[in-house]
């Protein structure tokens, strides 16, 4: 989908103009993949546009950078300074996706070179709708079991979010695109289910949720871990376990977390329906608990909610 430019990028500790963020086609990360980042949501609340989880993504993303050895000439706090800094200088009052980045950048050439390239990092904030279209949320998506696995764990470190990762999630998303599905679902390197190209999987089976355990190749998701702890104040049960992939044909429900996604239902699994082939009652109480954070009907008990202040002009902007 095209990006909606914004005025402003954060570059190297500035905010700089959109056209303005480039890097050096020499750069380390273009030719290696060391780029580490994040994708984070801000939502519209009735107190205002808050980021969402802002604290864990971005100790996620200094955790990716420290299995990679990428030393971020920044600390947390100013990133996630930054991340307040491209929403309200870019007068996002409706929301938006916020995209940190950090990588190595123009230096030396070679894989692991004497002399280190500088770290680069960026952060851009743009308004951004469902990931998997409109209709996704409550009709569900079709997806197939991609015959392209997940990463091993002596190969790629799965729990980094880390550039060269979504190379293995960009041959199982276009394989599920040209097959005509929304999405494909990785398996693990002993066949288990692992995750889909970009978000966690569960499955719901006689009203317990399953989801695979991080020893099975997928991403320490921060959605994954909100549906973990809104099921425990609904009173429902979760195992992190291995998922045996038949049980993606045999659940009654199963859904995608993720920023991206939120919380998606899939009906189909290789064209056979999962449960019913539509929605199902346990994800659409997790849906109404998720988004009830940010329309205020679920008590943000966490602390998950962090508030953008915007400058004066931008709030008037916005009928504020
Ligand atoms: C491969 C992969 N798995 C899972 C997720 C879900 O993670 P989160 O909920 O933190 O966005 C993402 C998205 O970031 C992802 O790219």
């Amino acid at each position: 989908m095209p990006i909606p430019a914004t005025p402003y990028i954060w570059f190297n500790g500035k905010l700089v103009a959109w056209e303005s963020a480039t890097v050096h086609v020499l750069a380390h990360a273009l030719h290696y993949g060391s780029s580490v980042f994040e994708g984070i949501r801000a939502y519209e609340t009735p107190q205002g546009v808050a980021i969402f989880r802002l604290r864990d993504h971005t100790r996620r993303l200094f955790d990716s950078a420290k299995v990679y050895r990428i030393t971020l000439p920044f600390s947390g706090e100013q990133i996630n300074d930054a991340c307040h800094e491209v929403i309200a200088a870019n007068g996002l009052t409706r929301g938006a996706y916020i995209r940190p980045v950090a990588f190595r950048g123009y230096g030396e050439i070679g894989v692991a070179p004497k002399i280190e390239p500088p770290v680069e990092v960026a952060v851009a904030a743009w308004e951004w709708g469902k990931y998997l279209g409109h209709e996704s949320e409550a009709e569900g998506v079709d997806a197939c079991v991609s015959s392209w696995h997940r990463v091993a764990p002596n190969t790629l470190p799965a729990m980094a979010k880390a550039a060269g990762n979504y190379l293995s999630s960009q041959l199982i998303s276009l394989e599920a695109k040209r097959l005509g599905f929304a999405e494909g679902i990785g398996l693990a390197p002993d066949g288990t289910v692992s995750e889909g190209a970009g978000e966690n999987i569960f499955v719901v089976k006689d009203g317990v949720l399953l989801t695979p355990d991080l020893s099975h190749a997928g991403l320490g998701g921060i959605t994954r871990d909100t549906v973990v702890k809104l099921a425990g104040t609904i009173g429902l049960e979760v195992r992190e376990t291995a998922v045996p992939r038949e049980l993606l044909y045999l659940a009654d429900e199963a859904f995608f977390t993720g920023t991206a996604v939120e919380i998606t239902p899939i009906r189909s699994v290789d064209r056979q329906p999962v449960g019913s082939g539509r929605r199902g009652p346990i994800t659409e109480q997790l849906q109404q608990a998720f988004f009830g954070l940010f329309s205020g009907a679920t008590p943000d008990r966490w602390g998950w909610l962090d508030g953008v202040e915007f400058p004066a002009k931008a709030r008037a902007q916005a009928g504020a």
